[in-house]
């Protein structure tokens, strides 16, 4: 799952929940039908818009309902065992530390206190999708846009967007890997000053690393790519005989496209962080400086931020 554009459906149900209804659904989602689940994701939202107006930018704390926390309970079983076996040692050891556990889903104001404190990234809530060079450009910031709620609760294990499950059990232990967190940050850079076809190759490394990489451990393959982690299916999927995984080639990957709407048949293996932080900073060097394009000052076009 990537934080980046999704063709929006032009069925999109309302629900009178009180207030202005700033998150809407498609008519296909599994909780466009379910007026509580739609004024919590709302209230959910109204505190994102509300985290951009505070002066002082104070992530709001969330209160999970215990259907959501029974979500999140379910996901973290259903993924703990397989993570042992699957997830690369960096990330095993970042759950831990970061005090990432099954009994309570964390708040991503504490998540970001802890990790600025490690590596100087930090996160912030934002509602839904975002467009990708606006998505993209955060990470320049050393930010990451991260969702705040949760998949419904007749499908926990599918989500078709990313949702916290996905920001904190894919994507956010990586960052306390110091050459993770630069990687990221030169993704960043790069979605600034890039043009449309580099963007688009942008957006294909960070989808074949960020989102779908694997890494080399001595003899072993192991996963650290959040549509990996947070997916059971996913994970299980990347390491049989249906997928073909090829040693990371940074020329070839920016070549490749993808399907977001299925499983992966091709992924790629990089050598180390350090190895990938260093050819993504010499892919960005090749950029030149452009600025054929409108982005809002803060970064995210208005229509979100
Ligand atoms: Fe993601």
């Amino acid at each position: 799952m990537q934080a980046v554009t999704t063709p929006p459906s032009e069925e999109v149900l309302t629900y009178d929940v009180g207030f202005a209804e700033i998150s809407t659904l498609p008519i296909e989602h599994p909780g466009a039908h379910d007026p509580e689940y739609r004024a919590h994701r709302n209230l959910i939202a109204r505190l994102s818009k509300q985290f951009r107006e505070d002066p002082q930018h104070r992530i709001p704390l969330v209160e999970y309902t215990p259907e959501e926390t029974a979500v999140w309970q379910y996901v973290y079983d259903q993924l703990d065992a397989a993570h042992q076996r699957r997830a690369c040692a960096q990330y095993l050891t970042a759950k831990q530390k970061l005090g990432i556990r099954r009994d309570v889903i964390p708040q991503l104001r504490d998540l970001d206190r802890q990790m600025r404190a490690l590596v100087n990234f930090g996160f912030a809530p934002i509602e839904g999708l975002v467009e990708t060079r606006a998505f993209l450009s955060w990470l320049g910031k050393r930010v990451m846009l991260c969702t705040q709620y949760l998949r419904h609760h007749s499908r926990p294990d599918y989500t078709p967007e990313p949702d916290i499950v996905h920001e904190i059990i894919g994507h956010i232990p990586n960052f306390t890997d110091p050459d993770f967190a630069d990687f990221s940050q030169s993704i960043g850079k790069g979605a600034v000053i890039a043009d449309k076809d580099q963007l688009e190759q942008l957006g294909r490394l960070y989808w074949f690393t960020v989102e779908f990489g694997l890494i080399q451990e001595g003899d072993d393959v192991k996963a650290f790519g959040a549509g990996l982690l947070s997916s059971y299916s996913e994970l299980e999927h990347a390491f049989s005989n249906e997928v073909e995984r090829r040693p990371f080639d940074l020329e070839e990957v920016i070549r490749t496209p993808y399907d977001y709407s299925d499983m992966q048949p091709l992924l790629f293996v990089i050598p180390s962080y350090a190895y990938l932080k260093d050819v993504t900073a010499e892919f960005i060097r090749r950029f030149g400086k452009h600025h054929d394009w409108e982005v809002a000052p803060a970064g995210v076009p208005k229509a979100v931020w």
